[in-house]
């Protein structure tokens, strides 16, 4: 049975990942993954998951099965997070959340649920977007294509292109938007053109499956959650996954939700009761520790308040890093306008650089996905330099 079974390729961002574990040299540098380092160059433990895991060890319990849809707590501070909490799709009890193993377990809900009730239907992803939707997607059984989105020329989105996209997209298409910080690109749309498309989404029938992995690393917390808001202001069906990787630096904890706004209370209920056999089927339900860290965060004022400064200095610092490198590289690379990566938003540069020219930063174990994109995220004050003098050797 095992013997025809082929060799797979290496996953595009994690495969990456296991390649720069295999490089012994001691100055490696990964900007492959989307993993906020700080700066000197660690994955950063917040001050607010430590002091509620402190509360949690100071009220030990026992580790029973969660609910299949997760723990209450965390769903109901995640769909306030989301939505806003005077959303009235949480008012009027039309929205569901169920806990998700991570941003990535989240929309493979989305997908498999989407696959029982609209079987039909195919999806569409931005092209480019993040290399684990297509095949998300596909796994999920459907047949995906790619809308036009972005524009290497101007290094950002060729907005009529992608309006015309909407415009030709067959009625209940499924429609995968990312909801800030455009991974792997960083080019996101101004909010009057959010608007254009949410039209489009609207007249057309689409069906909008927001993804929302990165909220807080662009403008803000509320501003990042702005078009998900606008989206339930319409009354379409709706589907929103986010992830506490990034933002909470909870990667290893596989802390996610995935979110679906209904037209009734009544259809929301029938809902939930169909998202629960896909867990169940998947993984019955999920797990405990990182979903109460969040919910303990996001419920206790104090943390909370701590969260949204340790977020903002994240965000931050990627900003300040983006200004060095494009200063950095003026005078390294003088030929050449990096410019456009102060616009781009998020943790992510679409840098431009070639498949071949990845391949020979590779060379001096510097880690890049091989379309380009570069974890800005993963620069710091010691290794900039290193990496914008290999950039301007391969240019
Ligand atoms: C990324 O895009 O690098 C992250 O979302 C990590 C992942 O799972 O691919």
């Amino acid at each position: 049975v095992f013997s025809a079974i082929e060799m797979a390729p290496r996953d595009p961002i994690l495969g990456i990942t296991e390649a720069f574990n295999a490089d012994t040299n001691p100055n490696k540098i990964n900007l492959g993954v989307g993993v906020y380092y700080d700066d000197n160059g660690k994955v950063p433990l917040l001050a607010c998951v430590q002091k509620a895991e402190s509360i949690l060890i100071e009220q030990p319990t026992p580790r029973t099965y969660l609910p299949i849809e997760g723990l209450a707590a965390y769903d109901k501070a995640v769909q306030e997070l989301v939505f806003g909490a005077d959303n009235a799709v949480i008012q009027e009890r039309r929205a569901i959340t169920a806990q998700a193993v991570g941003g990535t377990g989240a929309l493979k809900l989305g997908a498999d649920f989407l696959k029982r009730f609209s079987p039909d239907s195919e999806v569409y992803i931005s092209d480019p977007s993040w290399e684990n939707h297509r095949a998300l997607f596909e796994s999920a059984g459907f047949k995906v294509n790619n809308y036009a989105y972005y524009d290497a020329a101007t290094h950002g989105v060729n907005f009529p292109a992608f309006l015309a996209a909407l415009k030709a997209m067959p009625k209940g298409a499924i429609v995968v938007l990312h909801a800030c910080c455009h991974n792997p690109t960083g080019a996101d749309l101004t909010q009057d053109q959010w608007g254009q498309v949410i039209d489009a989404v609207v007249t057309n029938g689409l069906v909008p499956f927001l993804d929302m992995a990165y909220q807080g690393f662009g403008a803000g917390i509320a501003e990042d959650g702005a078009v998900v808001r606008r989206f339930t202001e319409t009354g379409v069906p709706l589907l929103v996954s986010n992830s506490f990787s990034k933002s909470f630096s909870l990667y290893g904890e596989r802390v996610g939700a995935l979110s679906i706004v209904a037209s009734s209370a009544e259809e929301a209920s029938r809902l939930l009761s169909q998202l629960k056999r896909v867990i169940r089927t998947n993984y019955s339900n999920p797990p405990v520790h990182g979903g109460k860290v969040v919910a303990t965060v996001l419920a206790t004022p104090e943390l909370r308040q701590l969260w949204e400064e340790e977020l903002a200095a994240m965000r931050v610092r990627i900003k300040a890093t983006r200004e060095a490198f494009v200063q950095k590289l003026k005078d390294k690379a003088p030929g050449h306008d990096f410019d456009f990566v102060r616009e781009q938003v998020g943790m992510f540069s679409y840098s431009g650089l070639t498949k071949e020219q990845v391949a020979k930063l590779r060379e001096q174990s510097i880690y890049a996905v091989d379309t380009g994109r570069i974890c800005v995220a993963a620069l710091n004050s010691k290794n900039i330099d290193v990496v914008v003098d290999a950039i301007a050797k391969v240019l």
